[in-house]
């Protein structure tokens, strides 16, 4: 079994894989909804620290066929949960089960509990309680046609959870996903990025961090391994260090520029981009997309506009992606420009034909990631 399993958002394990080989992962086996690699523990703590576009690393245990309550029991059984935690300590347990003939979930995840808390009070006396919320050892069971796949997650909350976004609009993008679609425009990391319709701010704070080898796990205050009894301290804190002495100086003007026609939002950005240290050089500024002229004179943008699913109405919204194609042509002139929308009607408002088409989903929402190279 692999050592590790990195998950991250659909369509984004091929640049979660290279990011992992970078890191000094090994034996990496891709499939559609994360990466597996083999490592130590100081790598695991390592890929907690540094992925940009993992969403979660988990530990896997076990794996399994079970058709009965009673197998599924003995085979939880054979991996020994104790080592992980006291017995004054939490758990949770997460279950997602398709077509098995235990198909309950609640059923099966109760089981679970059953044969990991019987384990603790057979070899203590006492059992760990069950807390839904922060608990110290998270389980995650997949199961799918009667293969049970039980992995700890090693993160706790999820990575996309920076610790910078302190104030989002009505649609942001999650940060590690922010951070996917940076890194697959192929940015040379040196350019100056622009967002036309930036919201909270979201992929240009990530290219900032980017810019400066910012870990992004620096910011947070909280990893799942932490709370374990294997935890090296001593190890963290020099992976922390490192990474620390690795981040490059910020540029010495501002090279990521924000744009947004709602004051609020403008607001919001400023406050996450000063979360994130990243204040110095990111800008932002209110202005709309009909009026906006770039500030430097070669970048890439990437924007995400609204697309109906969660705010706008339809009508409106050709208006807005009529002038986001207009402002590309007139204004982006040897510009690379990148969209993330999940509405096929709106993208041909822009009346622009892309180079490049990456499909891409945005939570459940199937999206298409566009190129468009302006000449
Ligand atoms: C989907 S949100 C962007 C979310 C952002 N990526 C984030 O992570 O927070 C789209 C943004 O476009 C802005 N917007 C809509 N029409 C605009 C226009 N004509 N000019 C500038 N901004 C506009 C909205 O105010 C909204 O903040």
């Amino acid at each position: 079994m692999a050592d590790f399993f990195a998950s991250c958002p659909s369509e984004l394990s091929g640049i979660l894989y290279k990011e992992l080989e970078t890191l000094g992962m090994e034996k990496l086996e891709k499939t559609n909804s994360g990466v597996y690699f083999q490592s130590s523990w100081e790598g695991c703590y390592k890929v907690n620290l540094h992925s940009r576009i993992a969403s979660r690393v988990y530990k896997p245990v076990l794996e399994f066929i079970a058709y009965d309550k009673d197998q599924l029991y003995g085979e939880i059984q054979k991996h020994d949960f104790t080592k992980y935690i006291d017995p004054n300590q939490t758990i949770s347990i997460d279950v997602k089960v398709k077509d098995c003939m235990m198909h309950d979930q609640r059923f099966v995840a109760m089981r679970i509990k059953d044969a990991i808390v019987d384990q603790f009070r057979d070899k203590t006396g006492t059992r760990p309680d069950v807390e839904n919320k922060n608990a110290d050892l998270r389980i995650h069971v997949k199961a799918t046609k009667n293969n049970f796949w039980v992995a700890l997650d090693t993160s706790g909350n999820s990575l996309f959870m920076r610790g910078y976004r302190k104030e989002v609009g009505e649609a942001p993008l999650k940060e590690n996903l922010a951070a996917g679609l940076i890194a697959l425009t192929e940015w040379d990391r040196k350019s100056p990025v622009v967002d036309p319709m930036c919201g909270s701010g979201t992929l240009l704070i990530e290219a900032a961090m980017m810019y400066m080898n910012m870990a992004p796990g620096t910011l947070r205050k909280k990893f799942g391994f932490q709370n374990w009894k294997n935890y090296r301290k001593e190890v963290w804190e020099k992976l922390v260090n490192e990474a620390m002495e690795a981040e490059l100086p910020p540029p010495e003007t501002p090279m990521f520029f924000g744009y947004d026609l709602d004051n609020q939002m403008i607001k919001k950005a400023k406050i996450n981009a000063q979360e994130a240290g990243v204040e110095a050089f990111v800008k932002f500024r209110k202005e709309t997309l009909s009026l906006l002229k770039p500030e430097v004179e070669k970048g890439i943008l990437v924007t995400n506009p609204p697309y109906g699913a969660r705010i706008g109405e339809e009508d409106w919204l050709k208006d807005v992606y009529r002038d986001l194609g207009y402002c590309f042509k007139h204004s982006f002139k040897g510009w690379d420009c990148w969209v993330l929308s999940g509405n096929k009607d709106l993208i041909m408002e822009l009346k622009l034909k892309a180079d490049r088409r990456i499909m891409v989903f945005n939570g459940p929402i199937e999206c298409r990631f566009l190129k468009y190279s302006m000449y």
